[in-house]
């Protein structure tokens, strides 16, 4: 009945915010290389650089803390995670870590190794570096769509089961150790996948006796999408929905970052018992005891609590909503955005909206950097700084240059995002003005955490 979205919550504790000059921003964005991820926090006013491990936790989250027992083994915490998690994907082994990437580094260690190909619609930047670091090659198989940003799609992260095929087809399906889909897919834009296509892919998989696995890390979100968009799903809950994405699955990865609103924390998930045993001999050697992984009993007890609320339809309904509120304020400025809006952040297009700048000189990160030093808000480059490399050290642009604005879940308010848009705006009026830039000095790696940049004149 009425426009406004609100936010389902009140706040029931603060924290200060600290405002800079532009001076200072110059300066010390200058001295971190403009890399963003080398600023400190405290000069960065509105930070939007991820969506992981960045969201405020409930109060009953909070509560959930002090049951946290830390019993080394069988500890009551575990029992209470294995049943949140049980409750959404029945898998029949849950492996806790500490995050998402460990959980990806444990289950390819098992699984990769040279000579071995895991598809995916799109990797994120962990799990191509963790499929890689095994001598493994990683393959980005999303439709067409996706890799457009102007063109609207209801699914845009869906995968090309034609090309799908095709790949298995040729590489023979003993190269294949698993078959990957990013629910929803981060690096393609935060975009959803549908249940009719993870079916799909589940039939590829299953012609060709290979496991599917998903990441997981927005389940919750690309349910709901799945809920407005997908025809037939609209009376479903969300959980209901989740119960059957994780049906069509054999296992997964997963980062409680992300949807299940924990500031740590992760798990590897599956059906298959010699898998499991393997992965577990893996994670003793680095997270710790499989009832604890690489957790404390409170941190288990805090993801639990975060699960039952990331599949509420209200705050689900204002997450996506206010999400999209941020892609419709930056459109009316006039910057291109990956569209639809997805449900964790809105993806600038640089490559459009900076033409000037080509991609070898990262227009995605000189966007990123005049977004900070006009209005101390840290986005993040998903493009040719974070994907260009080849593991044999070449550069190519990667298939887009975004800056994603990503939205920690429960954490600014609407006049924060007015505040953005208004930043955005202002940094568009001197687009054309703003130059590329020219990297001095990068490790082999996951480049985008620590390379240095210089600016070209
Ligand atoms: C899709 C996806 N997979 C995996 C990860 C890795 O999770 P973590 O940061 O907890 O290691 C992330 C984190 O951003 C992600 O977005």
């Amino acid at each position: 009945m009425f426009e406004t979205i609100f936010e389902p919550f009140r706040i029931h504790s603060v924290e200060p915010l600290r405002l800079t000059t532009p001076e200072r921003r110059r300066e010390v964005i200058r001295d971190a290389g403009y890399n963003l991820f080398g600023l400190h926090a405290n000069d960065v006013l509105i930070d939007l650089l991820t969506d992981s491990g960045t969201g405020a936790m409930s109060r009953d989250q909070w509560a959930a803390i002090q049951h946290g027992d830390e019993s080394y083994a069988g500890s009551p915490s575990w029992y209470v995670f294995l049943d949140a998690v049980r409750e959404l994907f029945p898998f029949k082994h849950v492996i806790p870590t500490h995050q998402g990437r460990a959980a990806e580094k444990i289950l390819f260690t098992a699984i990769g190794g040279a000579g071995k190909v895991v598809p995916n619609n799109t990797h994120f930047d962990t799990t191509r570096a963790n499929v890689e670091y095994t001598g493994a090659e990683a393959v980005d198989l999303v439709i067409p769509e996706g890799l457009d940003p102007a063109v609207d799609h209801p699914f845009k992260g869906n995968m090309d089961i034609g090309a799908l095929e095709a790949l298995i087809t040729d590489r023979g399906a003993d190269a294949v150790p698993a078959v990957f889909v990013t629910i929803t897919n981060n690096s393609g834009g935060g975009q959803p996948v549908s249940l009719a296509n993870l079916r799909a892919v589940r039939a590829v998989c299953d012609s060709h006796g290979v496991p599917l696995f998903l990441d997981a890390c927005r389940f919750a979100e690309n349910a709901w999408f799945i809920r407005e968009r997908e025809p037939g799903q609209e009376d479903r809950s969300v959980a209901e929905i989740v119960r059957e994405m994780a049906s069509l699955a054999d296992g997964m990865t997963i980062s409680a970052k992300k949807d299940p609103l924990a500031n740590i924390g992760g798990w590897l998930a599956t059906n298959d018992d010699e898998l499991a045993e393997r992965c577990r001999n893996l994670l003793i050697l680095t997270e710790g005891f499989p009832t604890y992984g690489g957790l404390a009993g409170r941190d288990l007890e805090a993801i639990a609590q975060g699960l039952r609320e990331a599949v509420d339809h209200d705050y689900l309904r204002y997450r996506t909503r206010s999400t999209a509120y941020l892609g419709d304020g930056l459109e009316r400025a006039g910057i291109p955005i990956v569209r639809p809006v997805g449900g964790h952040a809105v993806y600038l297009d640089a490559r459009t909206f900076l033409a000037h700048i080509p991609p070898l000189s990262y227009p995605g990160q000189s966007l990123a950097v005049a977004l900070y030093e006009v209005g101390g808000v840290r986005g993040c480059e998903i493009g040719t700084v974070m994907f260009g490399r080849r593991p044999d050290g070449t550069e190519e642009p990667a298939a887009m240059d975004l800056v994603r604005l990503a939205i920690p879940r429960r954490t600014y308010t609407q006049s924060h995002i007015d505040y953005v848009i208004e930043v955005c705006a202002a940094v568009a009026e001197g687009a054309q003005e703003l130059r590329g830039l020219r990297i001095v000095d990068e490790p082999a790696q996951l480049r985008h955490f620590t390379v240095r940049f210089e600016r070209l004149n």
